[in-house]
């Protein structure tokens, strides 16, 4: 038996106002929560038992995975009652756990899309008997991330901060925030205070010269916390760019769920998806966007690279890009959400002719 825990209990600030209602790694991306996704690929990695390290929005997981035992595994929730950040979350399942001290568990950060080889990752640990074993993956640019360098036998050798000059840029290798970890290696993380285990917990352990190794692997993955990577990740479910056995229809430009309708002359393509009960009218185009539940998309409007949540109603003729509509939103007609833009939940913008845009994210 190999267990995992998944760290889903972030804010999710970058995504809101998506996350003031729900919590990131429970949005529907094509048609189903991150975490759903993420258990399913689990599950294909022969993991039978699932630990939910929860805070922000606790009740949200466990109302949807029970006991697990509709996703075909057993699962766990634990909740925090102040967030721990990640290594104090980890810590804190810590009871919930059935492995033994030197049993690998699978630890995935809750939102992170990744095609790569679980199973080789646990296999590789435990040939090499490590305490730690990180997904890294190679970046083109890895300004924005911490660099994980590893010699010739594949050992992590430091943890650097973001790189601030073209000399500091000693590796394009980042960590992709799944790892594996020795059991008992849980055991040791302080309790009681808030840890993270990229700046405490991995420095810790390759200062104690323990052996942490770097599994690198370039297969499909995304980090889903922005708006756009967010869209991205759900149009590259969609065509099948990124693999999951939990999406809910078959891959192609685009995926219609339950009683979506679009209109035998509406355009939806570019990996939209079309949730339960949303309607786009005649001479609307939807493309590589996702449309939650109930939502309604008038008459010529145009939805490009956006997310517009459950119930909400975009007038005819307006035209949305990179915008993030919240649930139960009412844009009028013939408005012009640019790039950045982000709508409340619950807001009513009426049929003037506006232009919306902030910050692009
Ligand atoms: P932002 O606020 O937009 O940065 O998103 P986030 O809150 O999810 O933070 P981040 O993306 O850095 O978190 C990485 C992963 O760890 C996510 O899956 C989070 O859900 C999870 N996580 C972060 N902090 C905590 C915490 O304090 N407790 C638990 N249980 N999970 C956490």
């Amino acid at each position: 038996m190999t267990e995992a825990i998944l760290l889903v209990g972030g804010q999710g600030t970058r995504l809101r106002p998506l996350t003031i209602d729900t919590p990131k790694p429970m949005l529907p991306v094509a048609g189903r929560p991150c975490t759903e996704h993420q258990i399913a690929r689990l599950r294909e990695a022969g993991v039978t038992r699932v630990v939910l390290g929860t805070s922000y929005r606790a009740e949200v997981f466990a109302e949807y995975f029970g006991d697990g035992s509709a996703f075909g595994v057993e699962l766990v929730c634990v909740t925090e009652e102040v967030p721990l950040g990640t290594g104090g979350a980890i810590r804190n399942v810590l009871g919930a756990l059935a492995s033994g001290p030197d049993d690998p568990v699978l630890i995935l950060n809750g939102d992170v899309l990744s095609g790569h080889d679980m199973a080789g990752q646990v296999a590789h640990h435990r040939a090499h008997d490590a305490d730690v074993t990180l997904h890294l993956i190679n970046v083109d640019d890895p300004r924005p991330f911490g660099l994980v360098p590893t010699d010739a036998d594949g050992r992590v050798t430091a943890f650097l901060e973001k790189p601030q000059t073209p000399e500091e840029i000693v590796t394009h290798q980042i960590n992709a925030g799944c790892y594996v970890f020795r059991r008992r290696v849980i055991d040791a993380i302080p309790t009681g205070r808030p840890v993270s285990v990229e700046r405490e917990t991995f420095p810790g352990l390759l200062a104690a010269g323990a052996p942490v190794l770097g599994w690198v692997e370039d297969a499909y993955w995304l980090d889903l916390g922005t708006p756009l990577a967010f869209a991205r990740g759900s149009r590259d479910l969609v065509t099948g760019a990124a693999p999951s056995p939990a999406l809910p229809g078959p891959t192609g430009p685009a995926l219609l769920l339950g009683t979506a309708t679009v209109h035998a002359d509406a355009t939806v393509d570019g990996g939209s998806c079309i949730g339960d009960g949303a309607e786009v009218a005649v001479g609307a185009l939807v493309r590589g966007s996702v449309i939650m539940d109930g939502a309604h998309i008038g008459p010529g409007a145009q939805v490009i690279d956006s997310i517009i949540g459950r119930g909400s109603r975009i007038g005819a003729g307006t035209r949305c890009e990179g915008s993030v509509i919240a649930d139960r939103a009412v844009i009028g007609a013939h408005n012009e959400l640019a790039p950045g833009s982000r709508v409340f939940p619950d807001a009513r913008i009426g049929d003037t002719v506006i232009r919306l845009s902030s910050d692009r994210s």
